[in-house]
Protein backbone atom coordinates (compact mmCIF):
# COMPACT_ATOMS: atom_id res chain seq x y z
CA UNK A 1 0.00 0.00 0.00
CA UNK A 2 1.01 3.32 -0.62
CA UNK A 3 1.66 6.00 1.46
CA UNK A 4 -1.05 7.90 0.37
CA UNK A 5 -3.51 5.23 0.31
CA UNK A 6 -2.50 4.44 3.80
CA UNK A 7 -3.16 7.93 5.31
CA UNK A 8 -6.77 7.57 3.51
CA UNK A 9 -7.61 4.33 4.65
CA UNK A 10 -6.49 5.29 8.52
CA UNK A 11 -8.47 8.76 8.15
CA UNK A 12 -11.78 7.09 6.82
CA UNK A 13 -11.47 4.63 9.87
CA UNK A 14 -11.38 7.36 12.36
CA UNK A 15 -14.25 9.25 10.99
CA UNK A 16 -16.43 5.84 11.83
CA UNK A 17 -14.84 5.60 14.82
CA UNK A 18 -17.45 7.30 17.86
CA UNK A 19 -15.56 10.43 19.37
CA UNK A 20 -13.61 9.77 22.44
CA UNK A 21 -15.29 10.82 25.72
CA UNK A 22 -14.33 10.68 29.26
CA UNK A 23 -14.75 8.57 32.13
CA UNK A 24 -16.69 11.33 33.82
CA UNK A 25 -18.56 12.23 30.45
CA UNK A 26 -19.56 8.48 30.01
CA UNK A 27 -21.00 8.77 33.28
CA UNK A 28 -23.25 11.83 33.10
CA UNK A 29 -24.42 10.59 29.43
CA UNK A 30 -25.36 7.33 31.49
CA UNK A 31 -27.26 9.16 34.07
CA UNK A 32 -28.99 11.78 32.20
CA UNK A 33 -30.37 8.58 30.10
CA UNK A 34 -31.53 7.46 33.20
CA UNK A 35 -32.66 10.47 34.34
CA UNK A 36 -35.14 10.61 30.57
CA UNK A 37 -36.17 7.11 30.87
CA UNK A 38 -37.59 7.73 34.86
CA UNK A 39 -39.03 10.64 33.70
CA UNK A 40 -40.82 9.21 30.93
CA UNK A 41 -42.24 5.53 33.13
CA UNK A 42 -43.67 8.60 35.84
CA UNK A 43 -45.69 10.21 33.00
CA UNK A 44 -46.73 6.64 32.21
CA UNK A 45 -47.63 6.13 35.91
CA UNK A 46 -49.27 9.89 36.03
CA UNK A 47 -51.52 9.24 33.12
CA UNK A 48 -52.80 5.98 33.80
CA UNK A 49 -53.59 7.57 37.28
CA UNK A 50 -55.27 10.11 35.43
CA UNK A 51 -57.44 7.97 33.50
CA UNK A 52 -58.69 6.06 36.42
CA UNK A 53 -59.07 8.76 38.66
CA UNK A 54 -61.38 9.67 35.09
CA UNK A 55 -63.07 6.78 36.03
CA UNK A 56 -63.83 7.32 39.11
CA UNK A 57 -65.46 10.61 39.15
CA UNK A 58 -67.34 9.43 36.00
CA UNK A 59 -68.75 6.70 37.99
CA UNK A 60 -69.36 8.67 41.14
CA UNK A 61 -71.38 11.54 38.94
CA UNK A 62 -74.91 12.00 40.60
CA UNK A 63 -76.18 11.12 37.47
CA UNK A 64 -75.65 7.72 36.48
CA UNK A 65 -77.46 7.65 33.35
CA UNK A 66 -74.64 9.71 31.77
CA UNK A 67 -72.66 7.00 31.66
CA UNK A 68 -74.91 5.35 29.11
CA UNK A 69 -75.06 6.35 25.21
CA UNK A 70 -78.57 7.15 25.63
CA UNK A 71 -78.36 9.11 28.49
CA UNK A 72 -75.36 10.94 26.78
CA UNK A 73 -77.55 11.68 23.64
CA UNK A 74 -80.19 13.72 25.53
CA UNK A 75 -77.67 15.22 27.75
CA UNK A 76 -77.26 18.14 25.10
CA UNK A 77 -76.94 21.80 25.91
CA UNK A 78 -80.25 23.46 24.68
CA UNK A 79 -82.07 20.56 27.34
CA UNK A 80 -79.89 22.22 30.27
CA UNK A 81 -81.11 23.79 32.80
CA UNK A 82 -77.82 25.38 32.93
CA UNK A 83 -77.39 28.80 30.64
CA UNK A 84 -73.61 29.87 32.13
CA UNK A 85 -71.48 30.64 29.00
CA UNK A 86 -68.24 29.10 28.74
CA UNK A 87 -65.70 29.92 25.95
CA UNK A 88 -62.33 28.75 24.60
CA UNK A 89 -60.69 31.73 22.80
CA UNK A 90 -58.34 29.64 20.35
CA UNK A 91 -56.51 33.14 18.40
CA UNK A 92 -52.94 31.86 19.89
CA UNK A 93 -52.77 29.25 16.45
CA UNK A 94 -49.60 30.49 15.26
CA UNK A 95 -48.19 31.02 17.89
CA UNK A 96 -47.78 27.10 18.75
CA UNK A 97 -45.75 24.84 17.24
CA UNK A 98 -47.46 21.57 15.82
CA UNK A 99 -46.88 19.39 19.49
CA UNK A 100 -48.46 22.34 21.34
CA UNK A 101 -51.61 22.33 18.64
CA UNK A 102 -52.12 18.63 19.64
CA UNK A 103 -51.81 18.89 23.16
CA UNK A 104 -54.15 21.81 22.59
CA UNK A 105 -56.33 19.91 20.44
CA UNK A 106 -56.75 16.95 23.48
CA UNK A 107 -57.38 19.52 25.99
CA UNK A 108 -60.45 20.63 23.80
CA UNK A 109 -61.31 17.28 23.67
CA UNK A 110 -61.20 16.54 27.32
CA UNK A 111 -62.62 20.03 27.75
CA UNK A 112 -66.13 19.09 25.81
CA UNK A 113 -66.14 15.49 27.14
CA UNK A 114 -66.82 16.88 30.65
CA UNK A 115 -69.29 19.33 29.90
CA UNK A 116 -71.10 16.36 27.85
CA UNK A 117 -71.21 14.36 30.67
CA UNK A 118 -71.95 16.94 33.16
CA UNK A 119 -75.92 17.08 34.80
CA UNK A 120 -76.15 20.44 33.77
CA UNK A 121 -74.05 21.39 30.38
CA UNK A 122 -73.22 24.70 30.30
CA UNK A 123 -73.10 26.62 26.90
CA UNK A 124 -69.75 25.96 25.39
CA UNK A 125 -68.29 27.94 22.97
CA UNK A 126 -64.97 27.95 20.85
CA UNK A 127 -63.72 30.90 18.86
CA UNK A 128 -61.07 31.74 16.56
CA UNK A 129 -61.06 28.28 15.34
CA UNK A 130 -58.52 28.59 11.96
CA UNK A 131 -54.95 27.10 10.82
CA UNK A 132 -54.03 24.02 12.30
CA UNK A 133 -56.49 23.82 15.09
CA UNK A 134 -59.50 24.02 12.64
CA UNK A 135 -57.73 21.33 10.31
CA UNK A 136 -57.51 19.04 13.76
CA UNK A 137 -60.81 19.77 15.10
CA UNK A 138 -62.26 18.89 11.79
CA UNK A 139 -60.33 14.44 12.00
CA UNK A 140 -61.94 14.64 15.11
CA UNK A 141 -65.57 15.80 13.57
CA UNK A 142 -65.70 18.50 16.03
CA UNK A 143 -68.06 20.04 13.37
CA UNK A 144 -70.76 17.10 15.06
CA UNK A 145 -70.35 17.79 18.58
CA UNK A 146 -72.68 19.95 20.83
CA UNK A 147 -70.65 23.18 21.13
CA UNK A 148 -70.96 26.62 19.70
CA UNK A 149 -67.72 26.13 16.93
CA UNK A 150 -67.09 29.66 16.08
CA UNK A 151 -64.10 30.60 13.31
CA UNK A 152 -64.77 34.37 13.89
CA UNK A 153 -63.03 36.18 16.90
CA UNK A 154 -64.30 36.50 20.31
CA UNK A 155 -64.78 39.68 20.38
CA UNK A 156 -67.54 39.21 17.42
CA UNK A 157 -69.18 36.62 18.69
CA UNK A 158 -69.85 38.42 22.05
CA UNK A 159 -70.78 42.04 23.77
CA UNK A 160 -67.51 43.91 24.82
CA UNK A 161 -69.76 44.07 28.42
CA UNK A 162 -70.14 40.56 28.65
CA UNK A 163 -66.49 39.22 28.24
CA UNK A 164 -64.66 38.29 31.09
CA UNK A 165 -61.35 37.03 30.67
CA UNK A 166 -59.75 34.20 33.00
CA UNK A 167 -56.11 34.68 33.85
CA UNK A 168 -53.82 33.90 36.55
CA UNK A 169 -51.69 37.16 36.54
CA UNK A 170 -55.23 39.05 37.07
CA UNK A 171 -55.20 40.90 40.26
CA UNK A 172 -58.89 40.26 40.45
CA UNK A 173 -60.30 37.07 42.22
CA UNK A 174 -63.25 35.58 40.97
CA UNK A 175 -65.96 35.39 43.98
CA UNK A 176 -65.19 32.50 46.60
CA UNK A 177 -68.89 32.78 47.56
CA UNK A 178 -70.94 33.74 44.33
CA UNK A 179 -72.13 31.47 41.79
CA UNK A 180 -71.08 32.27 38.23
CA UNK A 181 -72.92 34.81 36.17
CA UNK A 182 -75.63 33.98 33.37
CA UNK A 183 -74.54 37.57 32.00
CA UNK A 184 -71.21 36.87 31.66
CA UNK A 185 -69.12 34.93 29.36
CA UNK A 186 -65.95 33.00 30.73
CA UNK A 187 -63.25 32.80 28.53
CA UNK A 188 -59.86 30.45 28.75
CA UNK A 189 -57.29 31.55 26.40
CA UNK A 190 -56.75 28.29 23.87
CA UNK A 191 -53.00 28.56 24.54
CA UNK A 192 -50.11 25.41 25.16
CA UNK A 193 -47.07 27.56 26.38
CA UNK A 194 -45.23 25.45 28.88
CA UNK A 195 -45.32 28.60 30.81
CA UNK A 196 -42.62 30.09 28.16
CA UNK A 197 -45.42 33.21 27.57
CA UNK A 198 -46.35 34.85 30.65
CA UNK A 199 -49.30 37.54 30.57
CA UNK A 200 -49.97 36.86 27.56
CA UNK A 201 -53.65 37.00 28.48
CA UNK A 202 -53.73 39.15 31.22
CA UNK A 203 -52.40 42.15 28.32
CA UNK A 204 -54.71 41.12 25.74
CA UNK A 205 -57.74 41.71 28.42
CA UNK A 206 -55.75 44.88 29.57
CA UNK A 207 -55.45 45.73 26.13
CA UNK A 208 -59.33 45.54 24.41
CA UNK A 209 -60.28 46.83 28.12
CA UNK A 210 -62.55 43.11 29.15
CA UNK A 211 -62.98 42.63 32.22
CA UNK A 212 -60.73 39.69 34.01
CA UNK A 213 -60.13 37.69 36.79
CA UNK A 214 -57.99 34.45 38.26
CA UNK A 215 -59.44 31.56 40.23
CA UNK A 216 -59.77 31.66 44.20
CA UNK A 217 -57.33 29.15 44.15
CA UNK A 218 -55.03 30.59 47.30
CA UNK A 219 -58.48 30.77 49.48
CA UNK A 220 -58.64 27.07 49.26
CA UNK A 221 -55.22 25.05 48.17
CA UNK A 222 -51.40 25.36 48.32
CA UNK A 223 -49.99 24.90 45.18
CA UNK A 224 -46.51 23.35 44.85
CA UNK A 225 -46.05 25.38 41.00
CA UNK A 226 -47.00 28.32 39.74
CA UNK A 227 -51.40 28.96 39.85
CA UNK A 228 -50.98 28.15 35.63
CA UNK A 229 -53.18 25.69 35.01
CA UNK A 230 -54.38 23.72 31.55
CA UNK A 231 -57.37 24.67 30.08
CA UNK A 232 -59.25 21.18 30.56
CA UNK A 233 -58.14 21.92 34.42
CA UNK A 234 -60.18 25.05 34.49
CA UNK A 235 -63.03 24.03 32.48
CA UNK A 236 -63.09 20.88 34.80
CA UNK A 237 -63.13 23.91 37.92
CA UNK A 238 -65.56 25.74 36.38
CA UNK A 239 -67.95 23.04 35.69
CA UNK A 240 -67.27 21.32 39.06
CA UNK A 241 -67.77 24.75 40.66
CA UNK A 242 -71.38 24.81 38.85
CA UNK A 243 -72.43 21.63 39.94
CA UNK A 244 -71.53 21.70 44.01
CA UNK A 245 -70.97 25.60 44.16
CA UNK A 246 -67.57 24.59 46.29
CA UNK A 247 -64.70 25.64 45.46
CA UNK A 248 -62.25 23.73 47.72
CA UNK A 249 -63.77 20.72 45.86
CA UNK A 250 -63.49 21.36 42.58
CA UNK A 251 -59.47 22.12 42.93
CA UNK A 252 -58.97 19.23 44.75
CA UNK A 253 -60.92 17.16 42.18
CA UNK A 254 -59.34 18.55 39.30
CA UNK A 255 -55.86 20.51 40.03
CA UNK A 256 -53.50 17.18 39.55
CA UNK A 257 -52.64 15.84 42.54
CA UNK A 258 -48.31 16.63 41.86
CA UNK A 259 -49.71 20.26 41.90
CA UNK A 260 -51.54 20.52 45.31
CA UNK A 261 -49.19 20.78 48.84
CA UNK A 262 -51.51 21.54 51.65
CA UNK A 263 -55.22 22.26 52.24
CA UNK A 264 -56.02 25.58 53.78
CA UNK A 265 -59.29 25.92 56.16
CA UNK A 266 -61.60 28.34 53.87
CA UNK A 267 -63.33 30.00 56.49
CA UNK A 268 -60.81 32.17 57.88
CA UNK A 269 -59.51 33.56 54.30
CA UNK A 270 -62.49 34.59 51.95
CA UNK A 271 -62.16 37.57 50.16
CA UNK A 272 -63.74 41.42 51.09
CA UNK A 273 -63.67 43.59 48.43
CA UNK A 274 -65.71 44.13 45.73
CA UNK A 275 -64.35 45.23 42.23
CA UNK A 276 -65.36 44.08 38.68
CA UNK A 277 -69.01 43.59 38.21
CA UNK A 278 -71.06 42.91 35.13
CA UNK A 279 -71.78 46.71 34.32
CA UNK A 280 -75.62 46.10 34.89
CA UNK A 281 -75.07 43.92 37.79
CA UNK A 282 -74.82 45.32 41.28
CA UNK A 283 -73.87 41.67 42.23
CA UNK A 284 -70.22 41.35 42.85
CA UNK A 285 -69.31 38.37 39.77
CA UNK A 286 -65.41 39.02 40.52
CA UNK A 287 -63.85 40.20 43.47
CA UNK A 288 -59.79 42.29 44.09
CA UNK A 289 -58.74 39.98 46.97
CA UNK A 290 -57.72 41.51 49.91
CA UNK A 291 -56.57 39.89 53.33
CA UNK A 292 -55.62 41.38 56.61
CA UNK A 293 -55.94 44.15 55.21
CA UNK A 294 -53.22 43.52 52.26
CA UNK A 295 -53.85 43.27 48.22
CA UNK A 296 -52.46 40.97 46.13
CA UNK A 297 -51.33 42.82 43.07
CA UNK A 298 -50.33 40.82 40.56
CA UNK A 299 -46.48 41.13 38.68
CA UNK A 300 -46.61 43.03 35.89
CA UNK A 301 -46.18 41.13 32.85
CA UNK A 302 -43.95 42.20 29.66
CA UNK A 303 -45.54 44.00 27.13
CA UNK A 304 -47.05 41.69 24.09
CA UNK A 305 -48.35 42.02 20.58
CA UNK A 306 -51.03 40.26 19.39
C1 LIG B 1 -51.98 27.22 29.93
S1 LIG B 1 -52.89 28.62 30.40
C2 LIG B 1 -52.15 29.84 29.35
C3 LIG B 1 -51.00 30.54 29.96
C4 LIG B 1 -50.65 31.79 29.22
N1 LIG B 1 -49.25 32.06 29.32
C5 LIG B 1 -51.42 33.01 29.73
O1 LIG B 1 -50.99 34.11 29.42
O2 LIG B 1 -52.45 32.87 30.39
C6 LIG B 1 -54.44 28.41 29.60
C7 LIG B 1 -55.56 29.27 30.07
O3 LIG B 1 -56.16 28.74 31.24
C8 LIG B 1 -56.69 29.79 32.03
N2 LIG B 1 -56.05 29.70 33.36
C9 LIG B 1 -55.02 28.91 33.74
N3 LIG B 1 -54.76 29.04 35.05
C10 LIG B 1 -55.66 29.95 35.52
C11 LIG B 1 -55.92 30.52 36.80
N4 LIG B 1 -55.21 30.19 37.89
N5 LIG B 1 -56.94 31.42 36.91
C12 LIG B 1 -57.67 31.76 35.84
N6 LIG B 1 -57.48 31.25 34.61
C13 LIG B 1 -56.50 30.36 34.45
C14 LIG B 1 -56.37 31.09 31.35
O4 LIG B 1 -57.49 31.49 30.60
C15 LIG B 1 -55.22 30.69 30.44
O5 LIG B 1 -55.18 31.51 29.32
Amino acid sequence: MSTTEEQASSSTSDVDKPPKISKNQQRKQKRYALLLERRKLKRKEEKVKQKQRRLEKLKQSEDQSLLTRHGLKSNRMENSSCHIRICIDCRYDSMMNDKDISSLQKQIAFCYSANRRSSTPCQFYITNINGQLEKRLETNCAKNWDIYLRNEPLENVFPHDDILYLTSESENVLSSTEPLDERTVYVIGGIVDHNARKGLCYQLALANKWRHARLPIDEFIKLNTRRVLACNHVMEILLNYIQLGDWKKAFEQNIPKRKQKVIIDSDDDIPKTVSPNHPEDPKPCAEVHERRGEVIEAETPPPIDL
